[in-house]
């Protein structure tokens, strides 16, 4: 419940709009409360009495309340309209914002499945509870406490037996609720899952296929949508107890009431005695004593509606609640532009739980070095890139760009003065100018350009059809592998940095364009630093000095030809590599 309240801080711009909608729906449904008395009256006054007069003017008033009833009630629901769907935009904006402010640890860690539910679904539950249940909650706290008022106003002996039924339906539907309710947080979870395995799916839709993975995943989802069927039916089903048990005792509570009011009557009228119940008050308190079901009944309902709200409530506060592993510290230093040394200090680094990926890293690269990365796979090479920009922060030691340790630069400074490309090419839907642009939108097309002839991508674009145009679908679907990591590149570059690394880029390219690249990439960053990091000694060997990776570690860094000389693994790496000659020597 808590979880559910602590939302509510969302509503804090729609304060006066709720205010307006309760009083509205107060003074809506106390005008509901006059319908019965001008029965009675009509009864009374008009029908015993014989006179016309006061049955129409009764009929009359019962029209203008229910008028006016029905006015105050739309408008309150306007503005409870405005209040929740204020508050389901401002929590996605939340919502939206704190995944954004992720670090890579954090989304390595929460799945998009289950951070769709969360901004789609459970915003949307939490909202239909503000718009929903909080009026039918009102409107049925206001009723029942006016017609439980008027009922004692009417007959106080019929009100307490009334009184007693209405005490045993609430009872009934609390025991219900308390009981369903553990059922709802399990059927988000289920539908988490389901998500989860959609969105993984269709993401990998391609890879699917090309294993004939069909059947499995086909079989895969029918179980995660099966579970979550059975939780849903289990919901169903122990909801649907509600409806025959309320009927069963509201039609009871009537019966007693018509039996104990009717003798009454009875026996006054044989005795002769006038008592106080008359047949237009009995009339009056079973309409009051039908109203009151009714809000009763509502409750029973949003009393549900309360329990999915609060396993939705949970849930979003969860997300709200994550904190960053990386953080902006308060006030951070901006700088305009980057001298470009990185100096690695005693750094160790370790993905969550697991072995250590970077073990006592000292290493610096100097401004406007070219430095090559080499190491097998798994050596740390992409941890190395990653800690520069941050996406996670060292267990040990520290990271300085330019003297300063990278959790005293803003991210600003530090994500934009230096362009990492991933090893794992991530393109937009758009066009091909879009994804270039990305991080350069006001560039002007000769930057662009530009930054395309460096990366060897003008080449493709300029000839096919549809230029810069060219669509990209999503995920980089319409390019070849080689086109995306151009794209990459020429994205990074158009970016203008004062250090561009370079993750593995280049594996989808034939040796000569990775080659052009490289020496463009040189050129373009003469005077900036640029690391490339690569598997290949080919990529790397034209590097001013070259680091190689073993098991997390710094093995060694110098040049290609000093490494060569002296480290035996650097010249194992040569030797094993196609198209280098015998003693590592490249031919020519
Ligand atoms: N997000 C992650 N969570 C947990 N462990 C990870 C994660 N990323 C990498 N690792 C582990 O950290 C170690 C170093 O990985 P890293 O990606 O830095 O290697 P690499 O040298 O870039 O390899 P490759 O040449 O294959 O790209 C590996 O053992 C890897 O399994
Ligand atoms: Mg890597």
């Amino acid at each position: 419940m808590t979880a559910l309240l602590r939302l509510f801080r969302f509503l804090r711009g729609s304060v006066r709009a709720l205010a307006l909608s309760f009083g509205l729906l107060l003074a809506s449904t106390a005008l509901g409360l006059v319908q019965p008395r001008l029965i009675e009256l009509a009864i009374d006054r008009g029908i015993e009495a014989g006179s016309l007069r006061a049955i129409l003017w009764s009929a009359a008033g019962i029209v203008l309340a229910a008028v006016v009833a029905a006015g105050l009630n739309l408008a309150s629901g306007y503005a409870l309209i405005r209040s929740s769907q204020r508050m389901g935009y401002t929590m996605r904006n939340a919502l939206y914002r704190k995944v954004m402010g992720f670090s890579f640890e954090n989304l390595d860690r929460w799945r998009t499945g289950e951070l769709m539910v969360r901004l789609n679904s459970d915003v949307n539950t939490v909202r239909m509870f503000v718009r929903m249940g909080m009026f039918i909650i009102v409107q049925s706290v206001i009723m029942v406490a006016g017609t439980v008022v008027a009922m004692y106003l009417t007959d106080p002996g019929l009100a307490r037996v009334m009184a007693l039924f209405m005490a045993l339906i609430l009872v009934l539907f609390f025991g219900v609720a308390s009981f369903i309710r553990p059922l709802f947080m399990r059927s988000r979870v289920a539908l988490d899952a389901l998500n989860n395995t959609l969105q993984e799916n269709l993401a990998g839709a391609k890879l699917v296929r090309a294993f004939a993975r069909q059947r499995e995943e086909i079989d895969k989802f029918a179980r995660r949508n099966r579970d979550l069927f059975n939780i849903s039916l289990d919901v169903g089903y122990k909801l649907s107890l509600f409806f025959p048990l309320f009927f069963l005792i509201a039609q009871l509570a009537t019966v007693v009431v018509l039996w104990s009011g009717g003798t009454t009557l009875i026996s006054d009228f044989l005795s002769g005695a006038a008592g106080n119940l008359t047949l237009g008050k009995l009339i009056a308190f079973n309409n009051y004593a039908t109203m009151a079901m009714f809000p009763l009944l509502m409750l029973g309902m949003v009393l549900n509606f309360v329990s999915m709200a609060m396993a939705s409530a949970v849930r979003l506060e969860a997300l709200l609640a994550e904190k960053a592993a990386v953080e902006e510290k308060p006030a951070p230093l901006r700088l305009p532009s980057l001298k470009g040394e990185i100096r690695f200090e005693g750094v160790s680094f370790r993905y969550g739980e697991g072995e250590r990926a970077l073990d006592d890293i000292d290493l610096v690269i100097r401004p406007g070095e070219k430095l090559g990365v080499i190491g097998a796979t798994g050596s740390g090479k992409s941890t190395l890139a990653h800690l520069v920009l941050r996406f996670y922060d060292p267990e040990r030691g520290s990271v300085r760009v330019d003297g300063v340790d990278v959790r005293d630069l803003a991210f600003d400074t530090l994500r934009t003065r230096i362009a990492l490309v991933l090893q794992e090419t991530v393109l937009f839907s758009g066009t091909v100018r879009d994804n270039i642009a990305f991080a350069a939108p006001d560039a002007p097309p000769a930057d662009l350009e530009s930054a395309a002839a460096v990366a060897c991508a003008d080449e493709f674009i300029e000839t096919s059809p549809n230029g810069w145009d060219t669509p990209v679908g999503e995920r980089g679907s319409g390019l070849s592998g080689g086109q995306r990591q151009r794209v990459a590149i020429a994205r990074a570059v158009a970016a203008r940095p004062d250090v561009i690394i370079l993750d593995d880029v280049t594996s989808s390219l034939d040796a000569a364009t990775e080659r052009r690249i490289v020496e463009n990439l040189y050129r373009e960053f003469r005077g900036r630093t640029a690391v490339i990091i690569s598997q290949k000694v080919n990529t790397v060997r034209h590097a001013d000095r070259i680091a190689v990776m073993e098991g997390g570690r710094i093995a060694a860094v110098g040049t290609h030809s000093e490494l060569l000389e002296l480290h035996p693994t650097y010249r194992t790496i040569c030797e094993t590599q196609a198209g280098l000659g015998p003693g590592g020597r490249a031919p020519a």
